[in-house]
């Protein structure tokens, strides 16, 4: 090993231990917490130490620690940060999936499948159940950031007819369901999420009847609700930064785009309907003054939970709109 290599292998040593610390510390914390309310989806670690460019997340006693990319690593740093809170947290090592996330790219690479192991485990959050791959994308399935958001939805179900754009794999269509919502409609244009979706549905006892999932391009779906004068009370719009139109005319980017789409949403609401809005693009600037709509208020802070209260950058950013 040569004098600079020697020090490199030292700096991630250093680097490994601290992650590791840090990681052993939140556990403790966490997993006590979220034991009492069956939540098994955490996220242990998020770039808080600038030189560590990483999350660690735990599924269920399996960890997924992803590398925010930009090059500044060789590539065994990542398997060493893996060792480390593997160790730490006594999990073994075929049960640690390493990822690189690369922060700001387009959505293409992010959907990309990594593998085709096609490996799922069932994991719990509160009373409900889903599908996770952590394996085959660099999205595991749950989104588990929106956790609170979904419970929101829960809570305002009961009686309304809900809508979920880009659903993905129908997590919030199976908390308005189990909020006994009169019917719940999901969209999304990738078979694979919709696959899924039914089947976390199934997972949770909810029947096919009054919960429809529909493959379709967003907005082509928005068009035809509209010409079926189809209305709804509660809807979830929680759409990529960046997305390729079906009509492949017109690409869908968040921060122009979002006003078009938000005002299409809104004409479907009855008046005094409720839209949870949000994105997880980090510049967003919001431009609801054109809306035709009673009320928009950022509730961010109560969507966030606490293990992704992260100083360093916001998760996601979160809506509520009232027609
Ligand atoms: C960020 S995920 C949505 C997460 C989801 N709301 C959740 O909480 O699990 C984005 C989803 O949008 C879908 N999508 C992307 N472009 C779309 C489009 N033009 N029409 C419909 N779905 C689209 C993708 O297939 C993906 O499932």
């Amino acid at each position: 090993m040569t004098p600079p290599e020697f020090e490199l292998q030292e700096k991630y040593r250093n680097q490994a231990q601290m992650l590791a610390n840090k990681v052993r510390k939140r556990f403790k914390h966490l997993r006590k917490r979220y034991a009492g309310q069956n939540i098994e989806v955490f996220r242990l670690y998020d770039w808080d130490i600038p030189e560590i460019r990483a999350a660690v997340d735990w599924y269920a006693g399996y960890l997924v620690i992803a590398e925010y990319t930009r090059k500044q690593t060789t590539p065994e740093w990542l398997p060493m940060m893996g060792a480390a809170v593997a160790e730490a947290l006594n999990v073994p090592l075929e049960k640690v999936h390493l990822k690189e996330r690369f922060l700001g790219g387009r959505e293409g690479i992010r959907y990309e499948r990594l593998d085709y192991t096609d490996q799922r485990i069932v994991v719990s959050e509160r009373d409900l159940f889903f599908y996770v791959n952590l394996c085959d994308y660099v999205d595991t399935g749950l989104f588990s950031d929106h956790r609170n958001t979904r419970q929101l939805v829960r809570e305002m179900a009961d009686g309304r007819d809900f809508l979920n754009l880009y659903c993905y794999t129908g997590s919030f269509s199976c908390y308005a369901a189990k909020g006994s919502a009169r019917r719940t409609i999901s969209v999304d244009r990738s078979e694979t999420a919709i696959r899924w979706a039914r089947e976390n549905m199934n997972l949770n006892g909810i029947c096919e009847e009054g919960n429809s999932l529909v493959q379709a391009d967003t907005f082509d779906f928005l068009k035809k609700a509209k010409r079926e004068n189809q209305t709804f009370d509660l809807a979830v719009v929680d759409p990529p930064s960046f997305s390729t139109s079906g009509e492949k005319t017109h690409d869908f980017d968040i921060l122009e785009d979002h006003p078009m789409l938000l005002a299409a949403v809104v004409s479907l609401m009855k008046a005094g309907a409720t839209i949870f809005f949000s994105t997880n693009h980090q510049n967003f600037m919001p431009h609801l003054d054109e809306l035709e709509i009673a009320d928009a208020k950022e509730i961010t802070s109560i969507t966030i939970p606490e293990d992704y209260a992260s100083k360093k950058k916001t998760i996601h950013r979160c809506w509520q709109i009232t027609v």
